[in-house]
């Protein structure tokens, strides 16, 4: 076991990953008033939205307005999803600073998601990597179902550790280990992460946890002892990827917060502000927050 960290930084993915699923319309205002809440509460990363066909995720299709208006932080990052080099060029031509690729270790998922093999979607990549490094854009890589996947069932360790390591190789500076459909138990996830650790420095990992079976929280704990620093999470619990049957919302921000700082782990972040924003964002969605510690109040 290695040392736990003494900070965690949370990558807040509620605006993209949290409202992609979401079947009715969230008005373009709604969405950049949650990002500059988030933006107060002490958040340090917060994904913004998605430059992806708008044919694939009709929610976030106003990307460009959403993105051109939060009233950007300084010391606040906000990348953005590109699924390609249009996607790329779109997010640029609003100023996105940061951007993340995502590829799945499961063949059957990656068809799906971005109909594309596994292969040809990092191929993909590779001119999306190679122009930002040219504009001195930040990458992010997301490795999806790597714990599972609704289709195939099973994912092979060695098929995480091959994508993660060619997305660090290519030039992402961290990738996030994405259990998409929640069903991964801790055992699994310590031993998902250490074998992708033999390949990728632990520094450069981060982990992206829905909680579909409950299990999100005991996962992000097993990776804590084991080095990882870095959290994907939601507030309000929201989220999921519509092309992921039963993918339902990712770990609420609220919930890692108050387990990191009850731990004496710093985030950074102000809880109590952070759970009025969880709780105004159910108001929106018009429906009970998913965060066990914003129902139970601290
Ligand atoms: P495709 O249909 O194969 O694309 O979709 P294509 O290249 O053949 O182009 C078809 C049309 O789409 C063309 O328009 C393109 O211009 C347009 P037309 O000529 O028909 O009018 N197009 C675009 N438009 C705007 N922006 C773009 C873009 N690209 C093409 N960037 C594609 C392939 C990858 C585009 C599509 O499958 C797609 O956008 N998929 C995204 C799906 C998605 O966003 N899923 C959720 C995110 S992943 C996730 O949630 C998991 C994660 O959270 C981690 C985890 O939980 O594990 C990250
Ligand atoms: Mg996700």
């Amino acid at each position: 076991m290695n040392d736990m960290p003494r900070h965690v930084r949370i990558v807040e993915v509620g605006a993209r990953d949290g409202l992609q699923n979401e079947k009715t319309i969230i008005p373009a205002a709604t969405k950049i008033e949650l990002i500059d809440r988030l933006s107060a509460t002490g958040l340090r990363t917060i994904e913004a939205t998605s430059f992806v066909s708008p044919k694939w995720i009709p929610q976030l299709a106003d990307a460009a307005e959403v993105f051109t208006g939060i009233a950007k932080k300084p010391g606040v990052s906000y990348p953005v999803l590109v699924p390609n080099l249009q996607g790329y060029e779109r997010a640029r031509a609003v100023g996105a600073e940061e951007v993340a690729v995502f590829a799945a270790a499961s063949e059957a998922f990656s068809r799906k998601n971005i109909n594309a093999s596994i292969d040809e979607s990092i191929e993909r990549f590779v001119p999306v990597i190679e122009h930002a490094q040219a504009d001195d854009v930040k990458v992010r890589g997301y490795v999806s179902t790597v714990l599972g996947c609704p289709y195939q069932g099973e994912v092979p360790v060695a098929d995480v550790v091959r994508v993660a390591s060619k997305l660090h190789a290519l030039g992402c500076y961290e990738i996030s280990l994405g259990d998409t459909i929640g069903i991964g138990t801790p055992a699994r996830a310590r031993a998902m992460l250490r074998a992708v650790a033999g390949e990728v420095p632990r520094a450069a990992l981060a982990v992206h946890f829905h909680d579909t079976r409950g299990q999100a929280l005991a996962n992000i704990l097993a990776c804590l002892e084991e080095g990882v620093a870095v959290v994907d999470s939601s507030v309000s619990g929201t989220g999921g990827c519509p092309y992921a049957k039963g993918a339902t919302g990712n770990v609420a921000t609220e919930d890692v917060v108050y387990m990191l700082e009850g731990m004496g782990i710093a985030t950074g972040v102000d809880l109590p502000a952070l759970i009025g924003t969880g709780l105004w964002l159910s108001g929106q969605l018009g429906r009970e927050t998913s965060s066990r510690v914003a129902r139970a109040g601290v």
